[in-house]
């Protein structure tokens, strides 16, 4: 079949990547609105070797399956290596990112256009929903930390996950 038909026919697939040290809500809105968009959405934890994490990247994957369970079309994987080759071998052309304000656009679109001249992948970016705009891992951990209230910026498992993790700290 050539034309229209056989390029609807294909499956188009897109990654969200990130350290999701832990997964935020604001991760999640993003891959449920890439997950109505594209036909498969990986979510890709990259290993980074350099950063001690909070969570495991075992355990990381495992609160996103979690979070993301009722997403049909979600895979969870880690990654060690280049983003354009986790996209390579699984035959993905894109890469959606959210973004959460204009300080976060320096970096993006190096990480874009490097990403880009490497390999052709495109990165396509969604506007963070506003309820999130201020959120990140980081932040969430710190609160935490300190014994503030997260409740409302983490899915049920991370809240349960992260009170769990600090009392043991
Ligand atoms: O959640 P983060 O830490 O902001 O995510 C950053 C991440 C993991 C998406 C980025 O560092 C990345 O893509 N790392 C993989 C290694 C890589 O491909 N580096 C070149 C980027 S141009």
């Amino acid at each position: 079949m050539t034309g229209p038909e056989s390029e609807g026919s294909q499956v188009r697939r897109a990654v969200c990547p990130g350290s999701f040290d832990p997964i935020t809500n604001g991760h999640l809105d993003i891959i449920a609105r890439a997950s109505r968009l594209y036909d498969e959405v990986y979510v890709a934890v990259m290993i980074n070797q350099s950063k001690k994490g909070l969570f495991t990247i075992e355990e990381r994957i495992d609160l996103i399956r979690q979070a993301t369970a009722e997403y049909g079309n979600v895979r969870v994987e880690s990654f060690h290596g280049l983003l354009v080759d986790f996209c390579k071998q699984r035959d993905i052309p894109a890469i959606v990112k959210g973004l959460r304000a204009v300080s976060d656009f320096d970096y993006e679109l190096q990480m874009a256009q490097m990403n880009n001249g490497l390999s052709g992948v495109e990165t396509l970016f969604i506007p963070t929903n506003p309820t999130y705009s201020f959120l990140s891992s980081s932040l969430v951990k710190e609160v935490a930390t300190w014994g503030g209230d997260v409740s409302h910026l983490v899915p049920r498992m991370v809240l349960e996950a992260l009170s769990e993790r600090l009392r043991q700290d």
